[in-house]
This record gives C-alpha cells, structure tokens and sequence, in this order.
C-alpha cells in the first residue's frame, strides 16, 4: 500500500493539513497509520526529545535522525505497509536533506550513505511538500510559545532548508508534489485531492 510523506520547513502549514489527508483516505477506505519523524515509536519519541532540545554536534543529530529512522522504519512503516495499510508520516528522509544539509551543511553523499544502509531502497510513493515563503513560515512559528531548537533558528536557515526542498522536488518530480500554503483552504484541500487521486485509484 501507498507510503506518503508530508514535508515542509516549519510553519509551512503541514500539521494542518495532516488529519484532513487521513481522513480523506479513511473516508476512501484506506486504513492508514498516521506517524511521525523524528518519533514513531517509543525510542523514536526518546530520541526526538534530545533532538528537539539539546545542542550536540551537526553529524550527532543526523546519526540520531537516522538512528531514529531505522527504529520507526523496522517498528511501524514496514509492518504496516506489509499489511495493507496505507502509512502517512509527518516528514522523512527529504527531511534530513533539507534541515541536516541544506540548513546545517552537512554533504549530502555522507547523508545518501546513511539513507542507503537504513532504508535499503525504501521510498515514499507520494511526498507532498507544503511551501511557503520563508517570511510568512517564520510568522506563523514565532507565535508558538516555547519554540523548539529547530523553530528558534534564523531566517537565512530556513532559506536554505526550503532552498533544498525545493531542490530535491526539481529532482524527484515524480515522487515530490509541491503545494503552496499561501491559498485558501479550500484551494489547498483541492489540490490535494488531485495529488492522492493517482494513488487511491478512485
Ligand atoms: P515538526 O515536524 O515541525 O514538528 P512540530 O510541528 O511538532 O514542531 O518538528 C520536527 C523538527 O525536526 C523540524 O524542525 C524539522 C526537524 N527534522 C530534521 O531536522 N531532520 C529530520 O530528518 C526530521 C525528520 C526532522
């Protein structure tokens, strides 16, 4: 069955969008787990507290991305997809690319390396990329309350966080569906009926 990711840098409008696309499946039939990255599982949720908060080395936090990755891969998104379930995950691997390499300036062949030994070929069907003005993102995030060591970076991170999403969705217009958050809701939600349609064979 169809494995989505959902991605975009923060306050692109993701999380909103979350539950109306796993309704929308649900509603279709489609039983669908619903997860997230860094998390999944009880060591990923350990792990994303640490990396949410604490500072540590730019490889340590990609090691523990894909540390935590493995962990939600092996514990949740294959079983799943080896039952007939579809699986929606509140970001992936493109994740790692953008925050870790585009933000961080780690070299994105020692991130492929990593890619390769924990996913061993495993893709996402669909990646629907929310995208937004950097400006407008980083409006929405300042009014959360206690925002977290990704939310507090500066604005030149987040241009190179969507600089790189927006470059690996030039690279993989197959698998990467970019949709602009800067519309109506209805606009947005339409869209996204189109981009899951292929997939729900409806
Ligand atoms: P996010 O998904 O935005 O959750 P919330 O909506 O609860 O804030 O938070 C996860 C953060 O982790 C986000 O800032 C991006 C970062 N991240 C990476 O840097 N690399 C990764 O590989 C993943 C999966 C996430």
């Amino acid at each position: 069955m169809p494995f989505i990711s959902l991605e975009g840098i923060d306050g692109a409008g993701k999380t909103t969008h979350l539950q109306w696309i796993a309704d929308y499946l649900r509603a279709q039939g489609a039983n669908v787990v619903v997860t997230r990255e860094p998390g999944g599982t009880p060591l990923g949720e350990s792990l994303r507290t640490l990396l949410l908060n604490e500072s540590m080395h730019i490889d340590t936090e990609a090691l523990l991305m894909f540390a935590a990755r493995r962990e939600h891969i092996a514990q949740v998104i294959a079983p799943a997809l080896a039952q007939g379930s579809w699986v929606l995950s509140d970001r992936f691997t493109d994740a790692s690319f953008a925050y870790q390499s585009g933000g961080r300036g780690i070299a994105e062949a020692r991130l492929q390396v990593l890619e390769e030994w924990v996913q061993q070929g495993l893709q996402p069907d669909l990646t629907i990329l929310f995208d937004v003005d950097v400006a407008t993102a980083h409006q929405r995030v300042r009014t959360h309350s206690d925002p977290d060591r990704f939310e507090q970076e500066q604005l030149g991170f987040f241009e190179r966080v969507r600089a790189m999403y927006l470059r690996r969705a030039a690279q993989y217009p197959a698998r990467i569906q970019v949709v602009r958050t800067d519309q109506t809701i209805d606009a947005i939600r339409d869209e996204l009926a189109a981009v899951l349609k292929p997939l729900s064979g409806n």
